[in-house]
């Protein structure tokens, strides 16, 4: 296993749209290993692989010692509610704020078997899960802020660039 390097705002790659994953070979579990030790190395509670530079659809997410969550191709399917909570992202390092996120959501994926799962979740699961799924369309959680919010953090976007 390795600790991959990361990506950080301004590097293209995060603002790619991922590609499909059209099979969880030895290639990806290897990749998905890297993350996952990459994510622990880092601090973080989840990522997707254009944060380690590969414009594939995958993520990891490890919350509140649930034990890791690999999804492959995931789409939501279903969303509810509302909800609002401070996020933070490693590609985008110092930076914290408020963003506004379906409080449940449904998520169709292939696990690291290619297995078609379906899972539903809410609280900080949900938003993890939504946060990681923007970085496989190129979106990052600065995107989805107030214009007011985005020009409070202008001048420490400037500074990880
Ligand atoms: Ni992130």
């Amino acid at each position: 296993m390795a600790v991959l390097k990361l990506q950080k705002y301004g590097s293209p790659v995060l603002r790619e749209k991922a590609m499909p994953v059209s099979k969880v070979d030895n290639e990806v579990r290897e990749l998905v290993e890297n993350m996952i030790e990459t994510m622990y190395a880092e601090g973080g509670v989840g990522l997707a692989a254009p944060q380690v530079g590969v414009s594939k659809k995958i993520i990891v997410i490890d919350i509140e010692e649930k034990g890791v969550i690999v999804l492959i191709n995931p789409v939501i399917i279903k969303r509810e509610g509302e909800t609002k909570e401070e996020e933070g992202c490693l590609s985008v390092p110092g930076v914290y704020s408020t963003v506004r996120r379906s409080s449940t959501i449904t998520v169709e994926a292939l696990d690291l078997d290619e297995n078609k799962i379906r899972i539903t979740q809410e609280g900080f699961l949900a938003i993890a899960l939504q946060h990681e799924i923007d970085h496989l369309e190129g979106y990052l959680f600065i995107d989805r802020l107030s214009p007011a919010k985005r020009l409070m953090i202008k001048d420490q976007l400037k500074e990880i660039v």
